[in-house]
């Protein structure tokens, strides 16, 4: 990583998310030992901590209570996300705002850019007009490559990403509208071109998942299905093959080439499901964490699969005569 690549994203990240009074702790690997945090952060109070460099899944290090006492804002600079590390989980429940970065690459910039956050917040309001509010019900996604998966939503629960100070954290970049299915069956293709969470990153060949009672109980492919499949396994927890969220990328940046999974996720008509943890995607407030066959879990690992060219349609609970269809082969419609 470069350090003047490094520099411009915490600047970044340090326009939308800082608020003057924050006292920050940043959580530094050995991969980004030269962050000129001092130079960025002079005036504010903070602390370093370091960990090591640690691979996923079931990624975590440990940290003393006392570096989270009396802190605000945590900011890892370390190849570690949010929904892989139960540390992390641990810090947000602490109430403190998370910053992850996992894996910074030069397509950030084009996804952080101060400019994007106004037509995230549009993009966000207008899908939920569009599907009657934040309400339960089915969406449908379709493509020609032999998807075709339906899933149901709880009512309340949407979440929205748009570069605000708001929630438990991002994931470094941001511009996505998210929530968590209850249910879902069907067949979810990853083509080339497609992205997957690191280490399987850009799709090279097909990848096909069956899915049944919101678990993935089929993968077939090549050398990055099995990859996948090895996750999975290696996570050692049968809630780990469920289904933990299903999300709309909304960002409108461009970046001419896309290297991470992370940025993927975020642009504007891509979609993504994720196999693993649902306790990012499902809000403690959901009045119907009932539904949920694991209630709202950590199980180590969080997969996101991020398709293009998806056409998506919902089914509201409350109107199921009017569908409404919000992407058509990747581009909105609504
Ligand atoms: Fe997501």
């Amino acid at each position: 990583m470069k350090r003047e690549e490094l520099k411009a994203v915490l600047k970044a990240q340090k326009e939308l998310y800082v608020k003057p009074d924050d006292r920050i702790l940043f959580v530094v690997d050995e991969g980004y030992k030269n962050a000129p945090i001092g130079e960025i952060f002079a005036g504010y109070e903070h602390q370093i901590v370091h960990i090591p460099q640690i691979e996923r899944p079931g990624q975590d290090y440990e940290l003393n209570k006392k570096f989270l006492e009396n802190k605000t804002l945590a900011w890892l600079i370390a190849s570690v996300s949010i929904s892989h590390s139960p540390m992390s989980v641990k810090m947000m429940e602490w109430g403190m705002f998370l910053i992850s970065n996992p894996g910074i690459s030069p397509d950030w910039l084009a996804i952080l850019d101060p400019q994007n956050r106004e037509v995230c917040r549009e993009r966000a309001e207008t899908i939920l007009k569009a599907i009657g509010g934040d309400i339960g019900g089915a969406f449908m996604i379709n493509a020609n490559d032999g998807t075709n998966l339906w899933l149901k939503i709880p009512s309340k629960n949407w979440i929205k990403e748009t570069g605000e100070r708001e929630g438990f954290g991002t994931n470094g970049p941001y511009g996505e509208l998210a929530t968590a299915p209850f249910w879902a069956k069907g067949t979810y293709v990853l083509r080339p071109g497609d992205f997957a969470t690191n280490p399987l990153n850009e799709i090279k060949e097909e990848i096909r998942l069956t899915i049944e009672e919101n678990q993935v109980v089929k993968i077939e492919g090549e050398s990055q299905a099995k990859t996948l499949q090895e996750m999975l396994e290696k996570a050692g927890n049968p809630k780990a093959y469920s289904l933990g969220e299903f999300a709309l990328g909304i960002n409108p940046g461009r970046p001419s080439r896309v290297y991470r999974s992370v940025i993927a996720e975020k642009l504007k008509g891509g979609i993504h499901i994720a196999i693993g943890t649902n306790a990012l995607c499902l809000q403690e407030t959901c009045p119907e964490l009932d539904k949920f066959q694991y209630g709202r879990y950590n199980a180590g690992v969080h997969i996101d699969c991020i398709k293009f060219s998806a056409s998506v349609t919902f089914i509201s609970r409350e109107r199921t005569d009017v569908p409404v269809t919000i992407l058509k082969k990747g581009e909105f419609v609504v």
